[in-house]
């Protein structure tokens, strides 16, 4: 990293984030940052708070406090609809979201329509040629892999260059895995920046700068990609079940 770049302001910091949904408090002060261009992953084990951190920082929680700087911008106190579009950021939520009862192309065709920056359906199929082959297929007859490559790809549609990836390995097949894995680090070439939550550590590990491991809604331990080796030990105890 260059003196100009370690200077700047991280795209997302996050700091002393709580959530709530109803009365149930879920998030108990959680603090990360991300650089533009970075990946980082969010560990831990079920019920942990990382699919409601992703909802924290998105505004799809009933509330929440702290601070959630986006470019220097507080995003806190700002309503859902405009954090996507002003943050400039894709949520992709374990369920997916995609249209069942349209086809693939009819899928990147809707709205959201495409902001600056989004990719068009070409370049769409040239990240994902699984998705060309089946372009005329419905939503119902696509597989678990062919859903989630379609739900990345609506998202990259809208331009969002900061991207929240809610377990998008879970249940496909290594090759699919596999797949989506050369489609993330083409992604971090293009200079996406990416938070992954993930159960896969062997998907993760080669893609992340970092890993924060969260425990009972708060960061409990922060690894740095170079110390993953090191610490194994400590992070198969994090994530042993
Ligand atoms: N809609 C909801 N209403 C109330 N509690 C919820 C809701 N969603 C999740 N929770 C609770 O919040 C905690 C964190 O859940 P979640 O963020 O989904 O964990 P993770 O994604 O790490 O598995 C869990 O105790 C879960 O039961
Ligand atoms: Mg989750």
């Amino acid at each position: 990293m260059n003196i100009a770049s370690s200077q700047q302001a991280p795209l997302l910091k996050i700091s002393d984030l709580n959530a709530w949904y109803g009365e149930s408090h879920v998030l108990h002060g959680i603090d990360l940052e991300l650089g533009e261009g970075q990946l980082i992953t969010l560990l831990g084990r079920n019920g942990a708070g990382r699919t409601t951190t992703l909802r924290a920082i998105m505004g799809m929680v009933d509330r929440r406090t702290g601070s959630i700087l986006i470019h220097g911008d507080e995003f806190i106190d700002k309503p859902a609809h405009r954090i996507a579009h002003l943050g400039r950021i894709g949520y992709c939520p374990e369920e997916r979201g995609i249209f069942a009862t349209l086809n693939v192309e009819e899928n990147l065709m809707l709205p959201p329509t495409v902001g600056e920056g989004g990719m068009s359906v070409a370049e769409i199929y040239d990240m994902f040629p699984n998705l060309k082959e089946v372009r005329k297929r419905m939503g119902t007859r696509l597989s678990g892999g062919e859903q989630q490559m379609l739900a990345i790809a609506r998202i990259l549609r809208t331009g969002a260059r900061l991207l929240l990836l809610d377990e998008i390995t879970e249940g496909l097949a290594p090759v699919i895995v596999k797949a989506l894995s050369e489609a993330i680090l083409d992604l971090k070439q293009r200079g996406y920046t990416i938070m992954l939550v993930e159960q896969n550590f062997r998907f993760a590990a080669p893609l992340a700068d970092r890993h924060y491991v969260i425990e009972n809604g708060k960061v409990i331990d922060r690894i740095e990609a170079g110390e993953v080796e090191a610490k194994m030990d400590r992070l198969n105890h994090y994530l042993s079940v």
